[in-house]
C-alpha cells in the first residue's frame, strides 16, 4: 500500500464539525465589521517579497527568519503573506483609492510564518482583521480597539486584558532610539545573541520585543517611549485614553509593548487571554501613519488590528462556549427497492422548502439508519419501509418523543412541510 502523506508541519486540516465553529466566528466577524462600517477585501495569498521586506521591517523576526519565500518560474521572488496589512495597503495604492477620505476594510484569511509550531502557533494560521485608512483621529484607534472587544464579547470570550502603549512618531522616535541604544550599550554583553548583533544596531526598539528571559530583565529598566513622546504624540495618546475611558474599556498601559512589526507609529495595542498558554496574544494592532508613504503613496495615516482565528476558537473551547449546531431537520430512512425509488426525489423536493434533509445512500438496515439520524441530531425521520410502501404511506417519526404518524405518499411534502414548519419545529428550519 502507498504511504499516506501528512499535511505539512504547522498546518492543520479543519474538518467537520470543527468547520462550523470557524464559520460561526467568521460570520460574527462579518456582522461586526459591517456594523462598524468595514467592507471586505480579499488580496492574493502571495505578493512580491519586497512588499513585506519594505513594510514589516528588515530587522524583524518575520522578515529575517519566518517568511515562506520562493522564486517562481519567471525568476521573481514571491512570499506567502505573513500578515495582511502590507497587502491591504499595496492594494489601496495600486487601485488609487488614496483620494477617499476614510476607507474601512476588513479581511479574513490565511497567513504563513515559518515559526516553531506549538499550541496556538502554526505555520499556516488564519487572521481576521480591519484596516482604517485615512484618518489620524485617536477616536478611530479607540473604535478599532472596541470593535475587536465587541466581537470577542459577542463570541463569549472572557477575562481578556487589553494592553496599550504609544511608541511615538518619526519626530520623537530617533531621539528615543538613541536613548535606548545608550541604555543597552551598557548591558551589551548581557543581551542575547540576536539582540547584540542585529537589533542593537538596526533598531534597538526591537530589543523591547525580545522574549529571551535575560533580555526581558534588562529591558524592564529601559527608558520608555511614552516618556519621550513629542507634544503631538503625547496629545494623541492622551486623547486615545480619553476615548477608551469614555467607552468604558478597561486597559493597562504597557510601556514596553512594541509589537513584532516595524511599521507602527503612536498607538500599539494587544489583547491577551489567560486561557491561552505561552502564545497568549489573541489580537494585535495599532497605528501605522507612515506605511502608505513608505510604499510610495501620499502621507496617509491608518490604524488596524488582526486576531488569530485558531486562538479565538481555542479560547472559546477552553471556556466551554457553546457553538450553534446545524441540526438535520429530517432523516429519510428508505428500506427496500421500492422505497429507494423515492429517496432522492423526496429529499430533493423537501430541500426546496429550506429543510435540512439527509438519507442513507448505502441503504443499511433500519437500526443503523436511525442511529445515524440520532448522531446528526435529526428532529424527525421519515420511514419508508416495505410495509408502509405497500399501503402507499410513509411514517413520520418525532425523534425525541418517538411518536409516529402515517402520511400518504401522494401528500408527502405538503404534510411534512406543514408539520415541520409549524409550532416547535419552526426554529429548526429558520
Ligand atoms: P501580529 O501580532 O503579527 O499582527 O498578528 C496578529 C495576530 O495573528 C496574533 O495576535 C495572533 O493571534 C495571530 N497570529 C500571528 N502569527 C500566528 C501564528 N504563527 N500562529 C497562530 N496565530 C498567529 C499583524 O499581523 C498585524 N498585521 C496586525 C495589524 C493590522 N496591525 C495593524 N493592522
Amino acid at each position: 500500500m502507498a504511504e499516506i502523506l501528512k499535511a505539512p508541519r504547522g498546518t492543520a486540516d479543519i474538518l467537520p464539525p470543527q468547520t462550523s465553529k470557524w464559520v460561526y466566528v467568521e460570520e460574527a466577524m462579518r456582522r461586526f465589521a459591517s456594523r462598524f462600517g468595514y467592507e471586505e477585501v480579499r488580496t492574493p495569498i502571495f505578493e512580491n517579497s519586497e512588499l513585506f521586506m519594505r513594510s514589516i521591517g528588515e530587522a524583524t523576526d518575520i522578515v529575517t527568519k519566518e517568511m515562506y519565500t520562493f522564486t517562481d518560474k519567471g525568476g521573481r521572488s514571491n512570499t506567502l503573506r505573513p500578515e495582511m496589512t502590507a497587502s491591504v495597503i499595496r492594494a489601496f495604492l495600486e487601485h488609487q483609492l488614496a483620494s477617499q477620505s476614510l476607507l474601512k476594510w476588513f479581511y479574513i484569511g490565511p497567513g504563513f510564518r515559518y515559526e516553531r509550531p506549538q499550541s496556538g502557533r502554526f505555520r499556516q494560521f488564519h487572521q481576521l482583521g480591519v484596516e482604517a485608512i485615512g484618518s489620524e483621529n485617536p477616536a478611530l484607534d479607540a473604535e478599532v480597539i472596541s470593535l475587536a472587544l465587541e466581537l470577542f464579547r459577542a463570541l463569549g470570550l472572557k477575562n481578556l486584558e487589553v494592553k496599550v502603549n504609544s511608541i511615538g512618531c518619526e519626530q520623537c522616535r530617533p531621539a528615543y532610539r538613541e536613548k535606548l541604544r545608550d541604555y543597552f550599550r551598557a548591558h551589551l554583553t548581557e543581551l542575547c545573541e540576536d539582540c547584540r548583533t542585529h537589533r542593537f544596531e538596526k533598531n534597538p526598539l526591537r530589543i523591547l520585543d525580545c522574549k529571551v528571559e535575560s533580555c526581558r530583565q534588562i529591558l524592564s529598566k529601559a527608558p520608555t517611549a511614552v516618556d519621550h513622546l513629542c507634544a503631538k504624540c503625547a496629545e494623541h495618546f492622551r486623547k486615545l485614553k480619553h476615548w477608551l475611558d469614555q467607552l468604558g474599556l478597561v486597559y493597562t498601559l504597557d510601556p514596553f509593548l512594541v509589537r513584532g512589526l516595524e511599521y507602527y507609529t503612536r498607538t500599539v495595542f494587544e489583547v491577551i487571554s489567560k486561557e491561552l498558554g505561552a502564545q497568549n496574544t489573541l489580537c494585535g494592532g495599532g497605528r501605522y501613519d507612515n506605511l502608505v508613504e513608505l510604499l510610495g503613496g501620499p502621507p496617509t495615516p491608518a490604524v488596524g488590528f488582526a486576531a488569530g482565528i485558531e486562538r479565538i476558537i481555542l479560547v472559546m473551547e477552553n471556556l466551554h462556549v457553546e457553538f450553534p449546531e446545524h441540526k438535520v431537520d429530517l432523516y429519510v430512512v428508505a428500506l427496500g427497492e421500492r422505497a429507494e425509488e423515492y429517496l432522492l426525489p423526496v429529499m430533493t423536493r423537501l430541500r426546496r422548502f429550506g429543510l435540512h434533509v439527509r438519507g442513507d445512500y448505502n441503504l443499511r438496515g433500519i437500526g443503523a439508519q436511525l442511529k445515524e439520524a440520532d448522531r446528526f441530531g435529526a428532529r424527525w425521520s421519515l420511514l419508508m419501509g416495505e410495509n408502509e410502501m405497500s399501503k402507499k404511506m410513509a411514517a413520520l417519526r418525532n425523534m425525541q418523543t418517538r411518536e409516529q404518524i402515517e402520511i400518504p405518499m401522494d401528500h408527502l411534502e405538503q404534510e411534512i412541510v406543514a408539520k415541520l414548519l409549524s409550532g416547535s419545529a419552526k426554529e429548526s428550519v429558520s
